[in-house]
Order: structure tokens, then sequence, then C-alpha cells
């Protein structure tokens, strides 16, 4: 198996449905009603109703010891895919909301990842996200906190949310506190607001990787300083054709991008609402894009190379993948 590696992937957002069941029942709470479809999936038409059917689905997770299953059960289904390391992007607002503190959000993730890596060797690390459309003071406090209660597995910061609604510029304060606490950043861009979007986030939020990117390709002197500026970007192509952003996978601008030389990544997003996995895009990429097992391995590396996580930790990653691609050539 390809050796992946997923930088772009909501965790709350990776809970299944028959994992959303037993949280409910296990909490004695009822399910809002018309959250699944006849065919059991999650029932949502579109992005800004699928961020409310999420906020309903992340209401079952009302404990440590339900972020750490939530946070295992993902690692462990990424391990068998063959996944060798993730970041998991998670909601300390969502937590909030369910009476849970932030230090006991960090403390739940943290035992499920620490619980994946004794069990498949798997790597993983948290990014802490705030919520566009929450607002600004929200997002400064949730910056607070990371700065305030730092975890050494809790490795970057970012932002997920309506972003067609809000442009990034008025959270460079948050951004900016958390950058110069020595934590890296990203930020969703270029999904649902186009190059504007993405030139306002490059230059006023301090972020190395853009959480999908991929409208830059509709401006061609901002690519350029975007590969010039080294930025990676989390490309999510099952995400942006469940969304609807594109009507299918040859008209998405993910092969137009690697050829450009943009550093392309790929992760699932929310894998269960969009139908797919970080499994099914490493295969998408075959099927659609004929990527082979080495431009398969080029896109881990360029995952590992931009991953939130210390030097050693990123040398033995690129030690797996280097001694895997032997194997496969
Ligand atoms: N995009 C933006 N914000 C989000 C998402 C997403 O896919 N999932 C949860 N919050
Ligand atoms: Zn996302």
């Amino acid at each position: 198996m390809i050796p992946k590696a997923e930088l772009h992937v909501h965790l709350e957002g990776t809970a299944p449905p028959n994992l959303v069941r037993r949280l409910a029942a296990r909490n004695k709470m009822t399910l809002p009603e018309r959250l699944f479809g006849e065919d059991g999936r999650y029932l949502w038409d579109h992005f800004l109703h699928f961020l409310k059917v999420y906020d309903a689905t992340s209401s079952v997770i009302r404990t440590p010891e339900d972020y750490r299953d939530v946070t295992y059960e993902y690692l462990a289904s990424c391990a068998e895919e063959g996944v060798i390391y993730v970041e998991v992007s998670s909601s300390p607002d969502h937590a909030a909301a369910n009476g849970m503190s932030y230090g006991d959000h960090v403390e739940g993730i943290v035992a499920g990842i620490e619980d994946a890596r004794d069990q498949f060797g798997i790597e993983g690390r948290l990014i802490v996200t705030c919520v566009r459309h929450f607002g600004v003071e929200r997002s400064m406090e949730v910056a607070r906190q990371v700065v305030d209660e730092p975890h050494p597995l809790v490795t970057g910061f970012g932002m997920g949310g309506d972003e067609a609604g809000h442009p990034p510029g008025q959270f460079s304060r948050a951004f900016q506190y958390v950058a110069d606490s020595g934590l890296p950043c990203t930020v969703h861009a270029g999904e649902w607001a186009g190059p504007d979007g993405i030139r306002e986030a490059i230059e006023t939020l301090p972020v190395t990787r853009l959480g999908h990117g991929i409208r830059v390709i509709e401006d061609r002197a901002l690519l350029s300083e975007v590969i010039s500026r080294g930025i990676t970007l989390e490309v999510c192509p099952g995400s942006n054709l469940a969304t609807g952003i594109y009507p299918d996978y040859a008209s998405h601008p993910v092969a137009d991008l690697i050829a450009a030389g943009a550093k392309v990544t790929l992760s699932s997003d929310d894998p269960p609402y969009f139908a797919t996995s970080i499994g099914k895009e490493y295969d998408d990429a075959g099927t659609h894009l004929g990527m082979d097992a080495d431009a398969q391995i080029a896109i881990t590396r360029n995952a590992i190379e931009a991953a939130f996580v210390d030097e050693p930790t990123r040398a033995k990653l690129m030690t797996r993948l280097d001694d895997a691609a032997n194997e496969t050539g």
C-alpha cells in the first residue's frame, strides 16, 4: 500500500453515522430529525446547510472520552488505508457549546492520538481551529487558549467555517497572536471565495498552507506568488465534487496545479459527509489523473514536508516513506 499522509480533516466531521448514533445513545440524547437520509448517510443539500448538520452531529461529542473515541476510530480507519500521518483539525467552539473546557477537549483528542499510535503506529497531531462565522472575538478567544494552554501535540492553528461570508483579514490578530507563540498556521481559502480571498489570506495572515486553495488556478500571477512563497495546498477533490465547486474530476484543477509546480497534498475534509476517505482520495487520483505509485508517493512527500510537526518526527516519517517507496520501486 502507498504510504499516505493527511493534513486536512475536520475531526468532528470524521464521525460516521453509526458512531454519532452510539455517542448519542451513550449521552442519552435524541438526535434531531432528518439528520440521515434513507440511505443512512448524512443529509445535507448545500455547503451552509452542511455546516449546520455538522453543528448538530457535533453536539453528541460531549466528554473527553467521546473526543478520544472519535479520534481513535478515525485514526484506526486511516491506518487500515496505509496512512502514516494525520493532522486532525478540531473545534473547541463546538466542544464549548457542549459544555467542555478547552483542556478537556484537547486531552480527549490527545488520548485518541496516543492510543492509535500505540495500537497502529500511526502518527497524529492536532490543529486547533476557530470558526469564521462565529466571529472575530471568538477567534481571539480560541487563539488565547491555544497559546495559554499549550500541548506538545497541538502543533498548529487554523480556521474553517463560512468563507464566502467572512473574509480572512479581520482574523489577522488571532492568527498573529498564535504565530508569535511559534505555532504554524493554515486557513481555508480559495474554496468558496476566489483569488481575492486567497490574496487577502496570504497577505494578512501568517500562513504556510492553504485549506483547499484550488481556486488559485483562476489567477496565474497569484499562483506564481503562492508557489514562490512555498505555500502548500491542502487539496480535497472529493469534498469539492460533493459540495459542487466542480461538477466532476475532469473539471477539477488538481492536475493543472501539480503541472504548474504547486505543492499539492490530498485530504478528505469531512469523509462520511462527502462519501470519501483518504484512501479513496489517493485511489481516485490514480484512476482519474493517472497518478502512478511514484506520483502518489510524491503527494505524501509534499504532505510530510509541510506537516506541522517537529523535525525528528518529520525525519522519521520521511524514512518510513522512503523505505516503502524503495519496496514499491
Ligand atoms: N469547510 C469549512 N469549515 C468546516 C468544514 C469544511 O469542510 N468542516 C467543518 N468546518
Ligand atoms: Zn475543510
